[in-house]
């Protein structure tokens, strides 16, 4: 029988049996749990394989909650939640002490985000606690963006899928972090840095080599399909030496034409980089179910969330 439901109440009683539901947000859907209910956090970790020493966003339902989740909110963060939430932007802030260390993994900060969804801001507001949720994926593999995706990732281990049908946006939150006042990326994502520069000035992006494991969606092999994927400069010329075997492309507006092409996706016909951006995962999830040999995959133009689709892509493709 399926997991997927679209019934808040079901919801809401297995969140407050401390047990975990998937839920829909505008960026993927995360696999939920009380914050505050030690064995429903524990079973996250288990669920998505997921190393201890990444730390869970937390996901409440108005600015009101804020103070009980931080202790200190410098004046670009108000600023930045005042600009975009609810929406993909996750802010890192000092915690406030009732917040558990398996949430933060022992850090003083803790990550949060008001999610633009109205299923689970409806969720939000009628549970008593905040929810914990990551990525509703096995530890390093591909986001999922529909409830189907969860499903096929987790049938066996939770009760269900809160189904709030595609997301919207389609990669993840852009984190932003502090170093004292000044704001800083952790990761890029649905919020695009030109936006974000727009209300807080210059910013800069502290890569990998300098936070992590702070932010573990910055290691190297992240969002990867099982099959081997690689990313070139000209899709015609990697079919090319690449012609004996079973190729799948994920092109960003014109299709390749080309025999030993086996299957094949466009991100988006009109070059709408939000438009790519929400297809990208169901486009490797597909390509990934295809038995495909190799995925080869281009570069998109570097701006806008273009950066962020790069960023994913770069790290779906590196090689073990
Ligand atoms: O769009 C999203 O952000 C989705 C939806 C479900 O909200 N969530 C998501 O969660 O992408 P997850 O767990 O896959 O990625 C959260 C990232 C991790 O890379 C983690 O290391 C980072 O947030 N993070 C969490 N707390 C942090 C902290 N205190 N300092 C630095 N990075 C932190
Ligand atoms: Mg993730």
């Amino acid at each position: 029988m399926s997991i997927i439901s679209k019934d808040i109440s079901k919801a809401i009683a297995i969140l407050n049996s401390e047990e975990l539901v998937a839920i829909p947000t505008e960026t993927v859907y995360g696999l939920a749990g009380n914050v505050f209910s030690e064995k429903a956090i524990k079973r996250i970790f288990e669920t998505k394989k997921r190393p201890f020493f990444n730390p869970l966003i937390v996901h409440i339902p108005s600015i009101e909650a804020l103070p009980n989740i931080v202790s200190y909110v410098p004046d670009k963060a108000k600023l930045l939640a005042d600009a975009f939430w609810p929406g993909p932007l996750t802010l890192v802030l000092p915690k406030q002490s009732t917040i558990p260390d398996v949430i933060t993994a022992g850090k003083d900060t803790v990550a949060v985000r008001i999610p633009n969804h109205p299923v689970t801001l409806e969720l939000l507001n009628q549970l008593d606690f905040p929810l914990a949720a990551p990525s509703a994926n096995p530890f390093g593999s591909i986001s999922p963006t529909t409830a189907q995706h969860v499903e096929s990732y987790f049938k066996d281990d939770i009760k269900m899928v809160l189904d709030g049908g595609s997301c919207l946006r389609g990669i993840e939150s852009t984190i932003i972090g502090f170093e004292g006042d000044q704001p800083i990326i952790f990761r890029l994502g649905s919020t695009s840095i030109e936006s974000i520069e727009s209300i807080v000035g210059p910013i800069q992006i502290k890569n990998k080599k300098d936070i992590a494991p702070n932010a573990p969606g910055m290691l190297d092999r992240h969002y990867a399909p099982s099959t081997q994927t690689i990313l070139v400069e000209n899709i015609s010329k990697a079919i090319e030496k690449h012609s004996n075997k079973r190729i799948g492309v994920l092109a960003f507006q014109y299709p390749e034409k080309h025999d030993a092409i086996t299957f094949q996706i466009v991100l988006s016909e009109t070059k709408d980089l939000q438009e790519a951006a929400s297809k990208l995962y169901d486009a490797l999830h597909q390509l990934d179910k295809q038995d495909l040999d190799v995925i080869i995959t281009e570069r998109l133009p570097d701006f806008g969330l273009g950066k962020s689709i790069n960023d994913r892509l770069q790290r779906a493709t590196v090689q073990l």
